[in-house]
């Protein structure tokens, strides 16, 4: 029996998709489907400064996409279409375009370094913003100079960031990535999964007289969190003996006041943000304290600078030069033209490796949506499956699925230009790797070529198809502006695809119900008699379970 969605017809405006465009998109598909890139390379000389881009300190080539300039006129056509312009300006100006949860999505605010009034319900967000940040610099700083004491007067050695997707992902990807602008004496952990393993691991070799916990929660009541804080709550109050000691050394980000007192942190230990950050847009508010304890605050506001200056690209820049804009517009060429289901991430870079794990939570729980924001069914593909690891291991794990594999996995390539280590000749080694990378997918190995090379038959194998599409981002150095560029670059291109696909990419109702059910089953788990009000399987699973730990 199929599942159906409450709407049949189309209400609100047809999305971009629906559209005359549309047609003419494919249209030009149909022309351009069987074209190699190298044909489109020979056919143009100045294909790379033609298909390239500086901004700041990031540059974009991405000559090598099974596009021309056509390609590129329809697709700003299509956005046109979906009108990118009018909502990126209803979202830098608060507007509640986030329009299931009734909210602005202004993550910009955060980091509007401009400080020009950002409006929510006629009020000017920018004081809160610049208190909370100066209320973590100020903190950080006692923190970081040793003034800010445990309960036995030493100053703090560990902070553990206790928090799940949006409270972990954001801050800890960016104090792994800057991990030259670390404080000496400080080390940032990161616990998320309520897997007993996760914490009792990491408390094992931590001093309660010198870890610091940050509670990390928008809402203050999910549950890994929670149970992870009330956690170590009981393992440092095992040793400090004392609740007056919490203080000391639990804080807490949140935008649930009431719920942080009832954990018991002192308010003044509270650091607060607001109901238009959405979770994983939120690592430039107070989300990103521990990255501040570790980096400083002067570091986390150049990373603010950084999000802030491709912001100003992004709201001021043509379309057709646009970074972000024509990141999202190649991905929905793939997306819905060749049928592509995943964009891999590719950094090469040690310190940039959880950036696909970052991306992963940025893009699928924005656009992994099949209802469009009028709440109709959509009838094309949304978000792709984000995945990735770092490049240079991915090479000699997965790459060969995308080389030879028989599906086409459009590629972002990211590398820093200045090493992060004083090892050169191991950078040129890992950018030699980046380049060849690009090229081959992009070139393939004709037979002719394969039996020229001097390999030995059987030659099919041996042969690459190439035409693999990838972009290839060169920042300057991973510093903690480029970083913000970055970041900011990868969530302007969800918003844009958000907007051609007709999405809210500001809600998350799909991972409520798994929240839901849990808790369902939860004291089902330890009920007297077995449980028979799931399907044959769950109960099966149940019983199981129950039985088994038994034992
Ligand atoms: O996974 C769902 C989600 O709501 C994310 O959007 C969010 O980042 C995460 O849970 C954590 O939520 P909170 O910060 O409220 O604990």
């Amino acid at each position: 029996m199929p599942i159906t969605t409450e709407q049949s017809s189309h209400a609100g405006s047809p999305p971009a998709l629906h559209q005359p465009i549309h047609a003419a998109l494919q249209q030009h598909y149909e022309t351009l489907r069987d074209v190699h890139l190298r044909e489109l390379f020979a056919a143009d000389p100045a294909r790379f400064e033609h298909f390239s881009l500086q901004v700041g300190d990031i540059f974009l080539d991405y000559s090598k996409n099974r596009i021309t300039d056509t390609t590129l006129q329809l697709l700003m056509q299509l956005a046109e279409t979906a009108d990118v312009a009018g909502w990126r300006e209803r979202m830098f100006q608060g507007d509640t375009i986030n329009n299931t949860e009734h909210r602005a999505v202004l993550h910009t605010a955060l980091r509007n370094r401009s400080n020009t009034p950002v409006l929510v319900d006629g009020e000017n967000v920018m004081p809160a913003v610049n208190a909370v940040i100066a209320q973590m610099s100020a903190f950080a700083e006692r923190v970081r100079s040793g003034t800010w004491t445990g309960y036995t007067g030493k100053p703090i050695v560990d902070v553990v960031n206790v928090g799940i997707g949006g409270s972990d992902l954001g801050p800890h990807m960016v104090y792994q990535a800057l991990k030259a602008y670390r404080h000496p004496r400080l080390n940032m952990h990161y616990v998320s999964n309520v897997d007993g393993a996760h914490i009792v691991e990491k408390l094992e070799s931590l001093d309660p007289e010198t870890t610091l916990f940050i509670v990390a929660s928008k809402t203050f009541t999910t549950q890994e969190t929670m149970t992870n804080a009330h956690h170590a709550r009981h393992w440092f109050l095992q040793h400090a003996a004392d609740d007056a000691h919490i203080a000391k050394h639990f804080v807490a980000v949140s935008t649930n006041r009431e719920a942080v007192m009832g954990f018991g942190i002192d308010p003044e230990n509270m650091f607060g943000f607001w109901d238009w950050v959405g979770g994983r847009y939120s690592l430039w508010s107070a989300i990103g304290l521990s990255v501040v304890l570790a980096v400083g605050a002067e570091n986390f506001i150049a990373l603010l600078d950084g999000a802030h200056a491709m912001d100003q690209h992004f709201r001021d820049a043509p379309l057709e030069c646009n970074m972000p804009v024509i990141l999202a517009l190649l991905g929905v060429w793939y997306s819905n033209y060749f049928g592509a289901e995943s964009q891999v991430i590719l950094p090469y870079d040690h310190y940039l490796r959880s950036l696909p794990l970052y991306l992963q939570q940025a893009d699928m729980e924005s656009n992994g949506k099949s209802v469009d924001r009028d709440g109709n069914a959509v009838d094309y593909a949304t978000g792709p499956i984000i995945w990735g690891t770092s490049g240079i291991n991915g090479q000699h794990a997965f790459y060969q699925l995308i080389h030879q594999g028989t599906r086409l996995i459009p590629a972002d390539f990211i590398i820093s230009v200045t090493p992060p280590t004083d090892l050169h000749a191991q950078h040129d080694i890992l950018m030699a790797n980046f380049l060849a990378q690009t090229e081959a997918l992009m070139r393939g190995r004709t037979l002719q070529e394969t039996r020229d090379g001097g390999v030995t038959p059987p030659y099919a194998p041996k042969v690459f198809a190439g035409n693999h599409p990838s972009n290839a981002l060169l920042l300057t150095a991973l510093t903690p502006h480029t970083l913000g560029m970055l970041i900011a670059l990868y969530e302007h291109k969800i918003f844009v695809q958000g907007i051609v696909w007709n999405l809210n990419s500001y809600d998350q109702w799909g991972v409520e119900l798994g929240k839901q059910l849990a808790k369902c089953i939860q004291p089902e788990l330890n009920a007297a008699e077995p449980v028979t009000t799931h399907d044959a399987s769950t109960n099966g699973l149940i019983n199981r379970y129950r039985q088994q730990r038994a034992q």
